[in-house]
């Protein structure tokens, strides 16, 4: 798929009121600094599109950009970051299960997992609880220019064999940096896909 337009749209901490519906929507999902709001950036050609930081927490609400005018990529704040009460984590969890459950022209939400980390246990549960609920997902390793070939292939097994030991079939799967570009024309080319055969 070819990025032709890529405009911010709106930045909230309510579902209602995100835009209207009408068109896919595939979200941004994962912890704290994991790479979300970099990897939108390399998937659009835009480094200015989301906000980046290195300190963790950066993206607090659900920003809604739109996509050659016709889908919607949503960047989400993270989970699992220490340094936050537990009333935020509390409010987190109400918004994020309120996107994820009523959203409904949510395609699919990818889960984005730090190739260095090895399988944590808050990222497996969240995947279980989308898993659980149908919700549509695909899975996403970031920061692969950060290991040796070898590490990143053993990082991959150990993830696949992790997920297979809960699920029968291993969701879509991908590998990427924001650095390298790597798995910018997968993501790309499954949203286009996604697209088309729904
Ligand atoms: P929150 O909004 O805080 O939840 O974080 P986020 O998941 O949006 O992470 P963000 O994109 O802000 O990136 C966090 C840090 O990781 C930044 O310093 C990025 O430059 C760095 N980073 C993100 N992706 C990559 C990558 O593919 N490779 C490398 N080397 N660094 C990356
Ligand atoms: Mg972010």
């Amino acid at each position: 798929m070819v990025i032709k337009t890529a405009e911010f749209v709106i930045s909230n901490t309510e579902i209602n009121r995100c835009p209207a519906p009408d068109k896919p929507e595939f979200a941004f999902i994962g912890r704290s600094n994991v790479g979300k709001s970099s990897l939108i950036n390399m998937l659009t050609g835009n480094k200015n599109l989301a906000k980046i930081s290195n300190r963790p927490g950066k993206t607090q609400t659900i920003n809604h950009f739109i996509i050659n005018g016709s889908w919607y990529l949503v960047d989400l704040p993270g989970y699992g970051f220490a340094n936050v009460s537990q009333t935020d984590r509390y409010q987190w969890g109400n918004m994020i299960e309120q996107y994820m459950t009523q959203r409904e022209n949510l395609y699919c939400s990818f889960i984005l997992l730090d190739a260095r980390l090895e399988p944590q246990g808050k990222d497996l549960d969240f995947i279980h609880w989308l898993g659980g609920k149908h919700i549509p997902l695909a899975v996403v390793l970031t920061k692969a220019d950060k290991l040796k070939r070898n590490e990143l292939t053993r990082s991959v097994g150990l993830y696949k064999m992790t997920l297979l030991k809960t699920w029968d079939e291993l969701p879509p799967f991908f590998i990427t940096s924001s650095e390298t570009k790597v798995g910018r024309d997968e993501i790309l080319g499954f949203v286009e896909q996604a697209m088309t055969n729904r």
